[in-house]
């Protein structure tokens, strides 16, 4: 029982570190991560990209909300939200609350890691961007200038 609590203790401490991720694989990491070998793109998403304050969108709304529908909000306006390394709670995880790169770029964490291109994804079409952008909830938009808008 006592190693059992020492090894669980252990196990939640490793994966608290990285948000949920495991060894090896590709998990979200924030915008900020980009920043050293990206300033260019870093520095006019963080200036022109209303992504880049997201998240003070829906908190600005919080008090208007139940619980259960705020919840609902974290799935466009953070980074990664359920997914690995991504969003959970503003106090845990502060680096992905807004939506970053890699809600296109997809998760960064392999790529931060190698500074290899092959792993994080350049090509992208409309379906990356419908997620989000969804006539349900959102004006869809449908025109091929907009791939650049609100990046970079
Ligand atoms: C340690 C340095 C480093 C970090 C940190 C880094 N990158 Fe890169 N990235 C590179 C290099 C090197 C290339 C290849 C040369 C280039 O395109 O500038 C690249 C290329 C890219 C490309 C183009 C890929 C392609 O197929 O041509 C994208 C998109 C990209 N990075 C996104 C990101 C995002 C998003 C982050 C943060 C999650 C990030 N990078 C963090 C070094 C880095
Ligand atoms: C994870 C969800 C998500 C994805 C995926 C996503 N967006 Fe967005 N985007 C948002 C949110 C949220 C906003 C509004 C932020 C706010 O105002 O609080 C936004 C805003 C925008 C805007 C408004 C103008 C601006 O300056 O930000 C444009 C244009 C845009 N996105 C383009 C795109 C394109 C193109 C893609 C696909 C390549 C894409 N987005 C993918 C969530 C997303
Ligand atoms: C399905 C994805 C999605 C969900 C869920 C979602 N949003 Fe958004 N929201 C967006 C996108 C995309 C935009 C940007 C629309 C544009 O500029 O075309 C946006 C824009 C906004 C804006 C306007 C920001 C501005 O000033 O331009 C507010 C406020 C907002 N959302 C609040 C919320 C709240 C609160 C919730 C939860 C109840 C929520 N959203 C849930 C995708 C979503
Ligand atoms: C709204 C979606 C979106 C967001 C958010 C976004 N990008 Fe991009 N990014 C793109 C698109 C689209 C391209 C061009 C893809 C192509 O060439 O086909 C691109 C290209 C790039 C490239 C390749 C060189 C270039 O400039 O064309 C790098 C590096 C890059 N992005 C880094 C970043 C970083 C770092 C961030 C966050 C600070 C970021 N991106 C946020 C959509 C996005």
């Amino acid at each position: 029982m006592r190693y059992w609590l020492i090894i669980s203790a252990v196990g939640l401490a490793l994966t608290m570190d990285n948000a949920g991720a495991n060894a090896g694989e590709n998990a979200y990491v924030g915008s900020a991560a980009c920043k050293e070998c990206h300033q260019e793109q870093y520095d006019n998403f963080m200036a022109h990209s209303k992504k880049a304050n997201s998240f003070s969108s829906i908190k600005k709304m919080e008090k208007k909300l139940t619980p259960e529908e705020y919840q609902e909000c974290f799935e466009c306006h953070t980074t990664g939200y359920g997914k690995p390394g991504g969003f959970i709670s503003e106090k845990q995880t502060p680096q992905v609350k807004d939506a970053g790169c890699e809600v296109c770029h997809g998760p960064g964490s392999l790529h931060i890691e190698s500074g290899d291109p092959e792993d994080i994804k350049l090509d992208m079409g409309l379906e990356n961007c419908r997620t989000c952008h969804n006539q349900e909830r959102v004006e869809d938009f449908d025109f091929k200038p907009l791939m650049y808008g609100g990046a970079h």
